[in-house]
C-alpha cells in the first residue's frame, strides 16, 4: 500500500487515544487543569460512568478569550515559558495535549471568565474548532465533555461498564485530592454526591479519604536526606488491606502509582503481615523537580527518579523507623512469628506424599492435599482475637458430625484422632493407619465456615442474626457507595446493611454463623473485594468472594485453646466436608506425614 500522510483529524484522534483512553483520564486532565489554575475549589460531575458526561468547575484564574481560542490547539500550553523549565516542572500539566485531545474524540464545550474580564465560551467537536464567543458564568472555569468516543466508536469496545468507569474516575479525583489538601472537592456521581472534602490539612485530608480505622492505626513517617523530604501516615501491621490500592505515593503534589512505592512497602513490612496481605500508606515525597523527570508517561501517572536507589533507601528506612517506634515496648509483636519454622526444618515436607491414599479420601476430596507446606502464615496479627463461638455444630446444613471416634480403629476417620493441640495454633492427630497429621485449626475451620455459607446461600440465603442495637460504620464514601450498590447480594449473604449519609453504613444483621463478630474489618474487607473485582464479575463470582472473606472474619483463629471434644470435632467435620483439604485462600489445611515419610525423614531407609 502506497504511504500517505493522514489527514490532520485523523492523526489528531489517534494522538489523543494516548492521553484520553477513558473517563477516568478526562477527570484526572480536567481536575489537574483546575489546580494548575489556582482553584481552591473543584467541582466533578459524572454521568454514564463519565461516558455520557463530565463536567469540572473550578473557581481558579480563568482564561480571556484569545487563550480560550488557543487552549484547545495541539501543543498550546501556557506552563512552559521557556525549554530549559522542561526538567523542572512545578505544574501537573505541561504538554498542552489535553483539552486538543479530548476535543478530538468528545464534544468539548468550556465557559471560562478571568477574575477581571468577561465570561467566554468555545465548543470543540470531534476536532472541529467553533469560535469563541461570549457568555455568561462566574469567575473560574467550566468545562464539559460529551459523548466520548462519538467520533472513533471503535474505542468504544474498549471501555468497562459505567459503573467500573465511575469508580475509576472517583479513584482518580481521590488520588488528586489526596495530593492536594488545602483544595475543596466535590464529586457527584449520576446525580448523588460520592465525595465532599473541605479544605483541610493534610492529616484532616488522609483520614477523610483513608477512613478513620486507618487513621487510628497509622504511624507518622518522617524523613529527610540529600534533598527530599518524606512524611505521611503508614498503617501499622495489624491494619491491612486485601489489595495494594490503598497504598498511596504522592511525588512534589503529584500522585503516582510507583513500583517503587511498593517494592519498598513490601521490604518494610517483611515478616510483619500475613502473605497475601497488603500495608496502608499515605506519604509524600518533595524533591527538587531536576531530581525527577515527569516526562516518561503519556499520562504522567508514572515518573523517574534521577537517583532511584536513595529514594527507596529513604522510604524503606523511614517506614522500617517508623513501624518500630510505633510498635513500641508495650505493644508485643504477634507471638506466632517468632515460632515461624524455619523452611530449612521443613523441607523434608514439601515433597507430596506418595503414600496411599486414606480410606474414604476421594469422596472427601482429601486426595488433594500437598504436603507443601509454605508454614501457614498467623493470620494478620490483629486485636486479640475476639471469643468467637466454634459454633461448630451450628452450620446445620452439613451433616451432624458423626459419633465420637472410636479410640483405636479410627474407623471412617481418615483424619484420626486428636492428640494434642499444639502453639494454640495446630491440632496434632493420628490417622487409623499410624500416619501423623497436623491440622492448621483456623485455616480448617475458614473451609468449613465457607462451605456452610455456601451450602445456605445455594439452599435460599445464609440465616442473618439481626443485631440488637445496628451497629455503625464509618468508611469512606467510595466504599460506602460500593457496599450499598452490592446489598442486596450481601442480603442473601445474611448480612444486612442501609445507607447513613455519605460516609457510613448501618449494619442490621450479620451472618448467624459468624457469631457475635466486629462488622467493621468485615465490611472493609468486602469493601475493597468488590473494588478489585468491579464489574467485569458476574455476580456469582462477587459472592464468593464475599463469602470467602465472611468465612475468615467468622473464623476460628490461630492462639485460640481448644477442647479436645472441639477438636475432634472440628476434625469429623472436615471429613465431611467437600473441599476441606485447603482454605478459601488455597493454603493447606491440614498435613499428613506417613510411617513411610517418617522413615525417610530419620533416615530409616
Ligand atoms: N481550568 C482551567 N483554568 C484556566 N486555564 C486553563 C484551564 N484548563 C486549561 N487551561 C489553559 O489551557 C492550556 C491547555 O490545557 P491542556 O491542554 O490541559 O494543556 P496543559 O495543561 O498541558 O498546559 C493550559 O496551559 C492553560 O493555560
Ligand atoms: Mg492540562
Amino acid at each position: 500500500m502506497p504511504i500517505r500522510v493522514l489527514p490532520e483529524t485523523t492523526a489528531n484522534r489517534i494522538a489523543a487515544g494516548e492521553v484520553v483512553e477513558r473517563p477516568a483520564a478526562v477527570v484526572k486532565e480536567l481536575v489537574e487543569n483546575a489546580l494548575d489554575a489556582g482553584a481552591t475549589r473543584v467541582a466533578v460531575t459524572l454521568e454514564e460512568g463519565g461516558i455520557g458526561r463530565v463536567v469540572v468547575e473550578d473557581d481558579g484564574a480563568g482564561m480571556g478569550p484569545g487563550d480560550l481560542d488557543l487552549a484547545v490547539e495541539r501543543h498550546a500550553t501556557s506552563k512552559l515559558p521557556d525549554e530549559a523549565m522542561l526538567f523542572r516542572i512545578a505544574t501537573l500539566g505541561f504538554r498542552g495535549e489535553a483539552l486538543p485531545s479530548i476535543g478530538a474524540v468528545a464534544r468539548l464545550s468550556i465557559t471560562t471568565r478571568p477574575r477581571d474580564g468577561d465570561a467566554h465560551a468555545i465548543l470543540v467537536e470531534g476536532g472541529r474548532k467553533g469560535c469563541v464567543s461570549p457568555a455568561a458564568g462566574a469567575p473560574g472555569t467550566r468545562v464539559e465533555m460529551r459523548d466520548l468516543f462519538y467520533a472513533v466508536p471503535a474505542r468504544r469496545k474498549f471501555l468497562k461498564s459505567p459503573r467500573s468507569e465511575a469508580e475509576a474516575a472517583i479513584e482518580a479525583v481521590r488520588r488528586l485530592a489526596l495530593a492536594w489538601p488545602g483544595i475543596g472537592f466535590r464529586v457527584t456521581n449520576e446525580g448523588r454526591e460520592v465525595l465532599a472534602l473541605a479544605p483541610a490539612d493534610r492529616e484532616t485530608r488522609i483520614r477523610d479519604l483513608l477512613g478513620p480505622d486507618f487513621a487510628a492505626a497509622a504511624v507518622p513517617v518522617a524523613a529527610e536526606a540529600g534533598g527530599m523530604t518524606l512524611a505521611g501516615l503508614a498503617a501499622l501491621p495489624a491494619y491491612t488491606r486485601a489489595t495494594g490500592t490503598e497504598q498511596h505515593l504522592v511525588v512534589n503534589r503529584r500522585p503516582v502509582r510507583d513500583l517503587l512505592l511498593r517494592t519498598a512497602l513490601r521490604v518494610a513490612y517483611r515478616d510483619l503481615i500475613a502473605a497475601g496481605r497488603h500495608p496502608v500508606a499515605a506519604l509524600f515525597l518533595e524533591l527538587p523537580p531536576d531530581a525527577v523527570d515527569v516526562n516518561v508517561h503519556p499520562m504522567k501517572t508514572e515518573l523517574r527518579f534521577r537517583d532511584e536507589s536513595a529514594v527507596r533507601g529513604l522510604l524503606i528506612s523511614a517506614l522500617r523507623r517508623a513501624l518500630a517506634v510505633g510498635a513500641g515496648e508495650a505493644v508485643p509483636t504477634p507471638a506466632l512469628t517468632q515460632y515461624t519454622p524455619r523452611p530449612s526444618a521443613w523441607s523434608g515436607w514439601r515433597r507430596p506424599a506418595p503414600a496411599p491414599i486414606p480410606r474414604g479420601a476421594a469422596a472427601t476430596g482429601l486426595a488433594d492435599v500437598q504436603l507443601d507446606l509454605a508454614p501457614a502464615a498467623p493470620s494478620a496479627p490483629a486485636a486479640p482475637a475476639p471469643a468467637l463461638p466454634l459454633g461448630f455444630a451450628a452450620p446445620r446444613p452439613m451433616p451432624a458430625p458423626p459419633p465420637a471416634p472410636s479410640e483405636a480403629s479410627g474407623g471412617d476417620h481418615p483424619l484420626g484422632r486428636a492428640l494434642a493441640q499444639i502453639l494454640d495454633t495446630y491440632i496434632l492427630a493420628e490417622a487409623p493407619d499410624g500416619a501423623l497429621v497436623l491440622v492448621d485449626q483456623h485455616a480448617a475451620h475458614e473451609r468449613l465456615t465457607h462451605e456452610a455459607l455456601r451450602a445456605q446461600l445455594v439452599e435460599g440465603g445464609v440465616r442473618a442474626q439481626p443485631l440488637l442495637l445496628p451497629a455503625v460504620v464509618d468508611m469512606p464514601s467510595a466504599d460506602t457507595a460500593r457496599l450499598l450498590d452490592n446489598a442486596e447480594a450481601l442480603a442473601r449473604l445474611g448480612l444486612e446493611i442501609e445507607g447513613f449519609g455519605a460516609g457510613a453504613v448501618l449494619v442490621r444483621a450479620l451472618p448467624a454463623l459468624l457469631g457475635p463478630a466486629d462488622p467493621a474489618p468485615l465490611l472493609r474487607d468486602l469493601a475493597e473485594e468488590f473494588a478489585a473485582f468491579a464489574e467485569a464479575t458476574a455476580l456469582e463470582r462477587r459472592l464468593d468472594a464475599a463469602i470467602a472473606r465472611l468465612a475468615c472474619h467468622g473464623s476460628v483463629r490461630a492462639g485460640r485453646r481448644l477442647t479436645p471434644e472441639e477438636m475432634d470435632a472440628l476434625l469429623r467435620q472436615m471429613e465431611a466436608t467437600p473441599r476441606a483439604a485447603t482454605c478459601s485462600h488455597g493454603r493447606p489445611t491440614f498435613l499428613r506425614l506417613g510411617a513411610a515419610e517418617l522413615e525417610r525423614l530419620f533416615g530409616r531407609r
